[in-house]
């Protein structure tokens, strides 16, 4: 079966994906340098595909270690590429880190694609490239709006790199997924988020509270012009976002004809506010939860769910879980961790 590279592999999104590559047969190398992930995941993704990936312990940054893979592995038969930095709030911190990590490894990696022949490249991008969209749903014909981050500007910028690229180069052929958010964990709990410190995103500050880690959520902010004042997101189950990837890899790995540069937007289609959120975890747990509506946060967009029609009828996916069922994947993964 074919040989994939899987970038970022013990990540959060790329560990559930290559279970789902797995599970569908394909032979998985991972690249991963642990900057922010733990090598204990190749060991949860072993335990539920029962098969172990190729682990390849390599900084992307690296220009000599990426043309040493590509001569090492000829038989790469498609290319995932999840490693990046991706906290929206560091960025503005480190902007050069962000460019260097998020767009060298970028082209390290085009570069060598770009010379055999037929290579297939699935890029990680985010609805951040969007900003505050206009119009809700958000379909692909959105305007890209100037980034909001420095990160957000490593996916805008990286898009337009990939779509450059395959413009005079035959042999590229690429797809861009935006993700809305991804939460949750594969039902076995054995696999899931793994954020180092204080959980920025939503979802793991509320399990992490729920388990007594945190002694209360901050809302960040309850007076913006939504139903409830709270911000809405598109939250999607991290197993959804994951089959996506491989229905996106047999859609290049079965073409026809070149595809140049595709995006499609990765979500549920339904928007949440983060009380709606917080009640989901309630009835998934039956816990309280303790929160306080505190200030805005800089840089947060009020809405933002997608038009998930492109990806349904030309992608042929379509998001399964309910914000329940993703929410109690959260919880369940929690509670495994904290032995709870
Ligand atoms: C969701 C909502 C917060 C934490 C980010 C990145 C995006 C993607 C997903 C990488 C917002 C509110 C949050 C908290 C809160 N990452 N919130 N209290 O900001 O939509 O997206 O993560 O690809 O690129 O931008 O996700 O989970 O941080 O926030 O009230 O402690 O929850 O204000 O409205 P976000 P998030």
């Amino acid at each position: 079966m074919d040989k994939i590279l899987v970038t970022g592999g013990l990540g959060f999104i790329g560990s559930h994906t290559v279970v789902e590559l797995q599970n569908e047969g394909f032979e998985v190398v991972i690249i991963d340098n642990l900057s922010n992930s733990s090598i204990d995941v190749l060991e949860g993704i072993t335990a539920i595909s029962v098969k172990s990936p190729i682990f390849e312990k390599l900084d992307l940054k690296n220009k000599q270690s990426v043309q040493n893979f590509f001569s090492t592995y000829k038989d790469i038969k498609g290319v995932i590429h999840f490693a990046a930095s991706k906290a929206v709030g560091e960025s503005v911190q480190e902007p050069l880190m962000y460019y260097e990590n998020n767009l060298n490894t970028l082209i390290y990696l085009l570069q060598e694609l770009t010379v055999k022949s037929n290579s297939n490249f699935i890029f990680s991008s985010s609805c951040t490239v969007y900003g505050q969209a206009d119009e809700m749903p958000i379909t692909e014909n959105a305007p890209i709006k100037p980034a909001e981050s420095p990160y957000g500007n490593t996916k805008q910028i990286g898009e337009e790199i990939i779509k450059d690229t395959c413009k005079v180069q035959p042999n590229l052929n690429a797809i861009a997924l935006r993700y809305f958010n991804p939460i949750g964990a594969h039902p076995t709990a054995k696999i899931g988020e793994l954020p180092i410190g204080v959980p920025q995103n939503l979802v793991p500050f509320i399990t992490q509270t729920g388990a007594g880690l945190r002694d209360e959520l901050s809302v960040f902010g309850d007076d913006y012009p939504t139903p409830d004042g709270t911000c809405i997101r598109d939250y999607i189950h991290v197993v959804d976002l994951a089959k996506a990837h491989v229905v996106a890899l047999k859609r290049l790995l079965n073409k026809k004809n070149k595809i140049n540069f595709e995006t499609f937007n990765i979500g549920t289609g339904v928007g949440s506010s983060v009380l709606e959120v917080i009640n989901s975890f309630k009835r998934v747990s039956n816990k309280s939860l303790n929160y306080q509506i505190a200030d805005r946060r800089e840089g947060d967009v009020v809405s933002a769910y997608a038009d998930t029609t492109k990806a349904n009828t030309e992608l042929g996916w379509k998001a399964q879980s309910t914000l329940d069922e993703a929410m109690l994947s959260a919880w369940k993964w929690e509670q495994q961790i904290r032995d709870l």
